[in-house]
C-alpha cells in the first residue's frame, strides 16, 4: 500500500476551519443548550415578594407566588427544570422545617406542579438552611453526627417528593446519604423519584453569597468535617463510586469552574449523568466585574459555561440559566 504523504509545500492551515461564523458553528465541539441549564431558585414565605440578595445581583428571594411566575419566565426562555432551596420562618436544632409536610419547599413543589405538569422539579436535601446552628446535619456533642442526620435526611426527601418533586438531590455529604435516601424513597412507594448525588462536594469559600442568601452559615466551626478538602482529585473518585453504588442516578462535582480539572478526571468513570454546580461565588465574581464595565457579561458567561461543558458535565446547575438561555436563542 503507498502511504499518502502531505505534500511538503502544503503546511497545516487550521484557519481554513474559522474563517466564518457558519463554518465555525460546523465544527464547533462544544453546544450549549437550555436544555442542560437547571435554574437555581430561593423561595420563602409570604405574598408577592421578591427581595433581592444583594450578593447575588439578578437573584431574589421568592415567595411561593412569585416563583411560579418566574419560573414560566424562564420555561418560555427554555429552561426546563429547577432546584429549590427553601428559607424557613425559623430554624431549630433539628431543622424541623426541612421536612414539614407544609414546608417552605413543600409548598413551593406544590404549587409549581400545579402550574407545570411537566416541568423537572429537582429539590435539595439539607438541614443547613433549617438548622439553628447552621450546619448540615444535627449535633451530638459538638459534632455533627451522621447517622443521626442520614434518618433526617430521608425524611426531608421523602416529603419533599410526596409534594411533588423528580429529583432529590442530597448535599449535606454525610456518609451513606444516597442509601438512605434510596431507601426512604422506595419504601415510601417514591421509586419513580431519582436522586441527583452532590458526591463531590468541596468545603469551599465560593458558597460564600448562597449563606448569605439562605443565611445558612455556620454558627460555630466550619464544614470540613463532612465537605471534601479543595486539594483531593482521588478522593473524588471514591465519593463518586459509592455513590453510584448506593444507587445515584446523577452524581455531580461542586463547585465547577475551580474544579474543571475534577470534572474532567471523574468523567470516564461515570456512566450517568454528570452535573456540575455553577455555585454562588462563582455567579457573584461575574456579576461584579460586569458591573464595573470590566468584562463583556454574555460573553464570559458563554465561555465559562462552554467550559464547563467541555470538560465533561452533561447537565450545569446556574444562576445564569435564565439569561443564557434568553442569550441562546437569540443568537
Ligand atoms: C446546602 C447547599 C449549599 C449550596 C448548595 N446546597 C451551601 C453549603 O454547602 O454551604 C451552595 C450553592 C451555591 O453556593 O451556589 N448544603
Amino acid at each position: 500500500m503507498q502511504q499518502i504523504t502531505r505534500r511538503p509545500e502544503a503546511p497545516v492551515r487550521l484557519r481554513r476551519l474559522r474563517r466564518t461564523a457558519p463554518m465555525r458553528g460546523l465544527v464547533r465541539e462544544t453546544r450549549l443548550d437550555p436544555q442542560q441549564l437547571i435554574y437555581p431558585l430561593f423561595v420563602r414565605g409570604g405574598k408577592r415578594v421578591r427581595e433581592p440578595i444583594p450578593s447575588m445581583p439578578g437573584q431574589f428571594r421568592l415567595s411561593v407566588d412569585e416563583l411560579v411566575a418566574e419560573v414560566g419566565t424562564a420555561r418560555r426562555l427554555g429552561i426546563e427544570a429547577v432546584l429549590l432551596f427553601g428559607l424557613p420562618a425559623v430554624k431549630d436544632p433539628l431543622g424541623k422545617g426541612a421536612y414539614a409536610e407544609d414546608g417552605i419547599v413543600q409548598d413551593a413543589v406544590r404549587a409549581l406542579r400545579a402550574a407545570h405538569s411537566d416541568l423537572v422539579i429537582m429539590t435539595d436535601v439539607c438541614l443547613c438552611e433549617y438548622t439553628s446552628h447552621g450546619h448540615c446535619g444535627v449535633l451530638a456533642n459538638g459534632e455533627v453526627d451522621n447517622d443521626a442526620t442520614l434518618d433526617l435526611l430521608a425524611r426531608i426527601a421523602v416529603s419533599q417528593a410526596a409534594a411533588g418533586a423528580d429529583v432529590v438531590g442530597p448535599s449535606a455529604m454525610m456518609d451513606g446519604q444516597v442509601a438512605a435516601l434510596r431507601r426512604g424513597l422506595d419504601e415510601s412507594g417514591m421509586g419513580h423519584v431519582a436522586i441527583m448525588a452532590y458526591s463531590a462536594k468541596y468545603a469551599s469559600a465560593f458558597y460564600g453569597p448562597f449563606r448569605e442568601a439562605a443565611d445558612s452559615a455556620p454558627q460555630f466551626g466550619d464544614r470540613r468535617g463532612y465537605q471534601m478538602d479543595p486539594a483531593n482529585v482521588r478522593e473524588a473518585e471514591r465519593e463518586i463510586a459509592l455513590d453510584l453504588a448506593e444507587g445515584a442516578d446523577i452524581v455531580m462535582v461542586k463547585p465547577a469552574l475551580a474544579y474543571l480539572d475534577v470534572i474532567a478526571r471523574v468523567r470516564p468513570v461515570v456512566p450517568v449523568p454528570l452535573a456540575a454546580y455553577n455555585v454562588s461565588g462563582e455567579y457573584a465574581l461575574v456579576k461584579a466585574a460586569a458591573q464595573q464595565g470590566w468584562v463583556d457579561e454574555s460573553r464570559v458567561v458563554l465561555e465559562i459555561l462552554t467550559a464547563i461543558a467541555r470538560a465533561g458535565a452533561d447537565l450545569i446547575i446556574t444562576y445564569h440559566a435564565k439569561e443564557v438561555a434568553g442569550w441562546l436563542s437569540a443568537r
